[in-house]
């Protein structure tokens, strides 16, 4: 089975030490019932974030994976542009990795596998999570973005009307997945405003009261 571009189905995971160790994890869990072959680099970070965050131990997140590869193993095959695949995922994304990557200045074999991502025009997606922002880590967002990377936020679709913290986590991977030509099955498709539902005598400009109706977007983003 092979990529959109005939690569081999088969991607690279990283986690980095921001928090939202989770969407790393759905998104292992997702790839393997995908059958995409996968590749996970975990930072230091990564693995406090994982005790920190999640009932897993890192090895167990580990084992989600065909492949685990050691943070500083600069010679696993992620680390060459000769290993084909369809890209790579960073979920989450540390602004510390986003710098590492912007600058091009790769200490560990995840921002390492990152830049190879880049020099040879692969998909690569990062997950950043951090807020509020600095001036440094927009710069270094654009920077990644004009190489040719995506900036993608977790930041909940409402308009999906989650229910739970799982609806909010498995949208996002969904949507993340989908910039890889992955269709998970988790997203919710948009397909045009749903029939505005009866006016209730609260709603503002139903009649009940006399001031301006707050306008409601047709269409999300
Ligand atoms: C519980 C916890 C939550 C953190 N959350 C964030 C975060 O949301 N975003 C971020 O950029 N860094 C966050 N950090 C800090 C990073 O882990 C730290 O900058 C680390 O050096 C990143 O290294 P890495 O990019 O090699 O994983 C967090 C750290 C901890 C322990």
């Amino acid at each position: 089975m092979s990529g959109q571009d005939g690569s081999p189905r088969r991607l690279v995971v990283g986690m980095s030490g921001a928090s939202g160790a989770i969407y790393g994890i759905r998104a292992l869990q997702v790839l393997a019932r995908q059958n995409v072959e996968t590749h996970l680099v975990v930072s230091k970070a990564a693995a406090l974030t994982i005790a920190m965050e999640t009932p897993m131990t890192v090895r167990e997140v580990r084992g989600l994976a065909d492949h685990a590869h050691a943070i500083n193993n600069v010679a696993a095959p992620v680390s060459s542009g000769s290993f084909q695949n369809m890209g790579m995922l960073i979920a989450p994304c540390s602004v510390r990795t986003l710098a590492e990557i912007a600058t091009g200045v790769t200490t560990t074999l995840l921002t390492r596998a990152a830049d190879v991502a880049l020099k040879e025009r692969r998909r690569l997606v990062l997950l950043l999570r951090e807020t509020p922002l600095t001036l440094t880590h927009i710069r270094n967002m654009a920077t990644v973005t004009e190489m040719g990377g995506i900036i993608a936020l977790p930041t909940p679709s409402f308009y999906t009307m989650p229910s739970t913290l799982d609806d909010i986590v498995d949208e996002t991977v969904g949507r993340v997945l989908d910039l890889f030509g992955i269709d998970s099955g988790l997203v919710h498709r948009w397909e045009g405003a749903p029939s505005p539902r009866a006016p209730r005598a609260d709603d503002p400009g139903s009649g009940a009261h006399t001031d301006a109706a707050v306008p409601i977007p047709a269409t999300p983003y």
